[in-house]
């Protein structure tokens, strides 16, 4: 298959890529598959109605058949014709985050979408996405959109196009390139039909920021501990995983440096990921900048682009820092120990 590429340069005007945006939604509308950006992670678009789209789906990325997908909606009002409950919290995180980074499992509609989008389950989750591009082929394919990150299964999310075209290239029917996503990590996943909300998947949307809004929020016991089977089928999953093994080390930069040379004396090419103020510090024969210590929002924006490009750097393992996890640290740290498959050294204190 012959992957189109339309490139919009610049998403405030929007106008000038109707002619794109309509051939991206056209083809949605025809039950192929489309990648395009969101402000999280690229996604990979189908009609959440069609079985045959949403297989093309699961066909394209590899993806586990009992990994549901994320519906995605350009407005509040098709929520109605996918879910049959919108609980009170529900109704007040809509209105503090979308569109955002925020996906709400709720108790879905029987009828209307693909029981592959759900892989079996009664709820649904669904988003809106707070990017322009993604927002404009949403409505002008006037379907519910199913749509999980547009990478291969098992790799790390993409964030910008040239990751999808490295993953995907002839194996979907087009991607929208819009630039580089702006939050790195994907949506924060809250389940809303239990009695106090539950945090499935942390992400862009901070446990606190919720908190603001709802009240008490409670965190799906698997994200805590390894033993508990995770209510959110994704998470069970090896995840974000560059080629080379990944560890992360906790401690301060004098520990990490000892680790690095202690790898390296055994004869490794160590590459390390690392922070813009780790970079100074530390030596490696290969580190990676990511973000910076001060702000993890650019961490969460780095993160999986570093990721991707010790893939093409000779390494034979990857250290990287370790983050606090309180804010968007908690979806950084979530997505770097899945890359580590939880392998962690930490200094004794
Ligand atoms: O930011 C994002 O959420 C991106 C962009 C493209 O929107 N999408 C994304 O989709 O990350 P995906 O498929 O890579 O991750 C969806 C997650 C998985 O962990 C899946 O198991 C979970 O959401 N999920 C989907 N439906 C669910 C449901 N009914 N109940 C519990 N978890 C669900
Ligand atoms: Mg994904």
């Amino acid at each position: 298959m012959k992957t189109k590429i339309w490139t919009v340069e610049n998403s405030d005007k929007l106008s000038t890529s109707y002619p794109h945006l309509s051939q991206a939604a056209a083809l949605l509308k025809e039950n192929e598959v489309v990648a395009f950006p969101t402000e999280t992670v690229y996604g990979l678009g189908a009609n959440a109605c069609s079985d045959v789209a949403v297989k093309k789906i699961f066909e394209a990325k590899g993806r586990p058949s009992d990994n549901p997908l994320i519906v995605h909606i350009a407005s509040v009002d098709k929520l109605e014709e996918i879910v049959s409950h919108i609980p009170n919290s529900a109704y007040k995180l809509i209105e503090s985050f979308w569109p955002g980074p925020l996906t709400l499992v709720l108790e879905k509609q029987d009828k209307t979408l693909s029981t592959f989008v759900t892989a079996g389950l009664d709820t649904v989750a669904v988003r809106m996405p707070d990017h322009p591009v993604a927002l404009e082929i949403i409505s002008r394919s006037e379907v519910p959109i199913a749509a999980p990150s547009a990478n291969r299964s098992g790799k790390p999310s993409p964030t910008q196009a040239s990751h999808v075209y490295h993953d995907l290239n002839g194996r979907i029917a087009g991607i929208v390139d819009g630039g580089s996503t702006g939050v790195g990590v994907e949506s924060t996943v809250v389940d809303c039909t239990s009695d106090i909300p539950t945090i499935l998947r942390p992400g862009g949307i901070t446990k606190e920021q919720l908190e603001a809004v709802i009240g008490q929020v409670e965190v799906d016991k698997a994200l805590v501990d390894e033993e508990q089977a995770p209510k959110s089928p994704g998470m069970k999953y090896t995840h974000y995983a560059p080629n080379a093994p990944v560890i992360v080390v906790q401690g301060d930069d004098a520990f990490f440096q000892d680790v690095i040379k202690q790898h390296e004396q055994e004869g490794r090419k160590v590459g390390v990921l690392a922070t813009k103020e780790g970079k100074t510090v530390l030596k490696a024969n290969k580190i990676i900048e990511c973000g910076s210590r001060s702000d993890l929002h650019t961490v969460a924006r780095d993160l999986y682009d570093v990721l991707r490009a010790f893939d093409q750097e000779d390494v034979d393992l990857i250290l990287s820092e370790s983050f606090p996890q309180d804010g968007v640290g908690e979806a950084v740290m979530n997505r770097l120990l899945k890359a580590a498959g939880n392998q962690v050294i930490s200094q004794k204190k």
